[in-house]
């Protein structure tokens, strides 16, 4: 009797010893349980919407845009803005063209505000993600810049930003009303 019961527990000691080993082994190996933490969570929450909403502290004009666009985006873009390679050309473009528009930030985009949200979360496409928030108003001041559509002293900052009037505003239709 004695003898069963000890073998009985140390059977049972083996058993739950290793069907503890097999779960952590499986936890490990499909990565489960990993916490995320505050700061990578913040890497995720960078949308800016159309009216500006969530736009951060920070400001920027055309001139110190420059030199961000020169080291940052000049190689993929073009010196004004011209482009490089299928859709990289930034400025120019007529939105009154009789035959299909060029797209560009001047000619197509509705806010400025997107400007803002697009180069901050996805330029430059081969480091998204590592301007400040400072150097992206300056960098989005320069390509309104490149496109006549602010002069060169003019200053970005989450208010400025929103009283700047895209010339391709209307050419949207707000399809979210229509049954
Ligand atoms: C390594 C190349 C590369 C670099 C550097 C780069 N870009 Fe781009 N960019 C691209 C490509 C490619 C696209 C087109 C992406 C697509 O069509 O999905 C693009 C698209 C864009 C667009 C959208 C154009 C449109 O009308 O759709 C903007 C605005 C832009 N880039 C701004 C910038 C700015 C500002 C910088 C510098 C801070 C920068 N990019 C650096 C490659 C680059």
């Amino acid at each position: 009797m004695y003898k069963l019961s000890v073998r009985t527990f140390f059977g049972a000691c083996a058993l739950l010893t290793a069907s503890l080993l097999l779960q952590s082994a499986t936890a490990q190996s499909v990565g489960l349980g990993i916490p995320v933490t505050e700061a990578q969570l913040q890497a995720f929450d960078l949308i800016v919407g159309p009216d500006g909403s969530d736009l951060p502290e920070g400001s920027g004009s055309p001139l110190q845009g420059k030199i961000i666009y020169e080291a940052r985006c000049q190689a993929c873009h073009g010196l004004n803005g011209e482009g490089t390679i299928d859709n990289t050309t930034l400025a120019g473009g007529d939105i009154h063209s009789e035959t299909t528009p060029v797209k560009t930030v001047g000619s197509f985009w509705p806010h400025a505000t997107t400007l803002f949200d697009f180069i901050r979360r996805a330029m430059p496409a081969d480091a998204p993600k590592s301007l400040s928030n400072n150097e992206v108003y300056q960098v989005v001041a320069y390509v309104l810049y490149l496109n006549g559509i602010i002069n060169q002293y003019a200053v970005l900052n989450k208010d400025t930003l929103l009283t700047i009037e895209m010339p391709n505003k209307d050419g949207f239709m707000d399809q979210s009303q229509i049954q």
